[in-house]
């Protein structure tokens, strides 16, 4: 074979497994799992937006507590977290199991005397670290961050 018709062959080959990667439902899952954002045309879904709520509420109160301010205010909102639509494929009996884990932290953590607040929200942070271990780890090193040291 000629020099030209060897490389021809080489980048056609080449693109052939680019072609095929592209297409493994594995990288694409592993993607998935990695990101928490499935490629969703119709933008993104009520679940992410309120995961978004709650790492802002997390992120808040971990803030507070290192300080030892006040609590942010919280108005019960995430009680729908089970029933919301993802745009994630889940085991929905999965996902609600470990919803209601984290939502009686939640009610507990605002009922708290301040001294338990830290201890209890640490427990909350692991009920979010619980979830996501089995769902998309992706948020997993921002999570991480919320746990507050005693
Ligand atoms: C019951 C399981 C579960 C719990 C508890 C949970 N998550 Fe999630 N989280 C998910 C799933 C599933 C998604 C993907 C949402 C979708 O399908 O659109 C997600 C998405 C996210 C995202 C990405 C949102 C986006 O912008 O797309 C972040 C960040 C996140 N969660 C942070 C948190 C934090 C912080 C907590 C705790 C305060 C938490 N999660 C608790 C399962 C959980």
């Amino acid at each position: 074979m000629k020099k030209h018709t060897l490389i021809l062959v080489a980048s056609l080959s080449m693109g052939f497994a680019t072609l095929y990667s592209s297409c493994d439902n594995g990288s694409k899952d592993k993607a998935e799992a990695e990101s928490c954002t499935p490629l969703n045309p119709n933008g993104d879904s009520e679940r992410a937006l309120l995961m978004r709520e709650m790492t802002r509420l997390a992120e808040g109160n971990a803030e507070a507590l290192r300080k030892g301010g006040d609590l942010l205010p919280y108005d019960g909102e995430f009680e729908k977290l089970a029933s919301t639509t993802g745009t994630m494929t889940v085991d929905e009996a999965f996902f609600k199991a470990m919803s209601e884990g984290y939502l009686v932290h939640l009610r507990e953590l605002y009922k708290a005397a301040p001294e338990d607040r830290i201890r209890i929200h640490n427990n909350l942070i692991q009920s979010c670290q619980d979830c996501h271990a089995q769902t998309c780890r992706g948020p997993l090193k921002r999570i991480d961050k919320m746990i507050v040291n005693i």
